[in-house]
C-alpha cells in the first residue's frame, strides 16, 4: 500500500480524520506525522493512534526556509512517503521543496479556491457577503494555495455567522472531504470530489 506522511502545525483534526480513514481496504497507510511546532497538540494525538511522529522547530532557522526544509526533509525521507498531505501546516514551502513532491503533495484550504487564498478566509468570506463557503483540497504547486483541484465541499453561510461559526461548519466538511480525496487520489484517480 502507499505510504502517507502528514504535516501539521496545530490541533491536527484533519490529520486525525485522515489517519482514521486509512483502514481496511484503503490503498494507503500513515507512516509519519510531522510538525514545525514541537508543541503541536496533533503530535500527541497521532502518537496515541500509534503513528510515528517527528518535529522540526522552524524558529531556530530564523527565516531560512531552505535550511528548515532540509531538516524537515531528513525526517520525511526516512519515512519514505509516496504521498505528502498538508493538514493545517502553516509554513510557506519554497519552490525547491515543492518541486521534489510534484504530483504527490496535497493541501486542504478553508475556502472555495480560487476565492481567499492565504489567511483569515472565513472573515473575508463574511465581509464579502458570501452566501456560501467551503473548503478545497488541491495538489500543491509553487504558487500559494494554487494547483489542480482535487476536491471541494460547500456549506451555507447563515445570518449572523461569526468567523468562528463558519470555521466550525467548514471544518466538519474538511473532515469528510480530505479522506474522500485521499482515498481517490491514492487509488490513482485524480478527478475532483464534490461534497455539499
Ligand atoms: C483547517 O481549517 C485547515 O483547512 C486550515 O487550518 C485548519 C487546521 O485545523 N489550513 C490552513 O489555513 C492552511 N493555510 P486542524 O489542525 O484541526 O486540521
Amino acid at each position: 500500500s502507499l505510504r502517507v506522511a502528514i504535516l501539521i502545525s496545530g490541533g491536527g483534526s484533519n490529520m486525525l480524520a485522515l489517519v482514521r480513514s486509512m483502514t481496511g481496504d484503503h490503498p494507503a497507510r500513515p507512516v509519519l506525522v510531522a510538525s514545525n511546532d514541537p508543541g503541536a497538540a496533533g503530535l500527541a494525538r497521532a502518537a496515541e493512534l500509534g503513528v510515528p511522529t517527528a518535529a522540526v522547530d522552524h524558529r531556530p532557522f530564523r527565516g531560512d526556509r531552505a535550511a528548515f526544509e532540509a531538516a524537515l526533509s531528513e525526517k520525511l525521507d526516512a519515512a519514505r512517503p509516496d504521498i505528502l498531505c498538508l493538514a493545517g501546516f502553516m509554513r510557506i514551502l519554497t519552490p525547491g521543496f515543492v518541486a521534489g513532491w510534484e504530483g504527490r503533495m496535497l493541501n486542504i484550504h478553508p475556502s472555495l479556491l480560487p476565492l481567499y487564498p492565504g489567511l483569515d478566509t472565513h472573515a473575508r468570506a463574511l465581509a464579502a457577503g458570501d452566501t456560501e463557503a467551503g473548503c478545497t483540497v488541491h495538489e500543491v504547486t509553487a504558487a500559494l494555495d494554487d494547483g489542480p483541484l482535487l476536491g471541494q465541499a460547500r456549506v451555507p453561510v447563515v445570518p449572523d455567522d461569526t468567523p468562528a461559526d463558519l470555521a466550525a461548519r467548514v471544518l466538519t466538511m474538511e473532515h469528510r472531504l480530505y479522506p474522500a480525496v485521499l482515498r481517490r487520489f491514492a487509488s490513482g484517480d485524480r478527478s475532483p470530489v464534490h461534497l455539499s
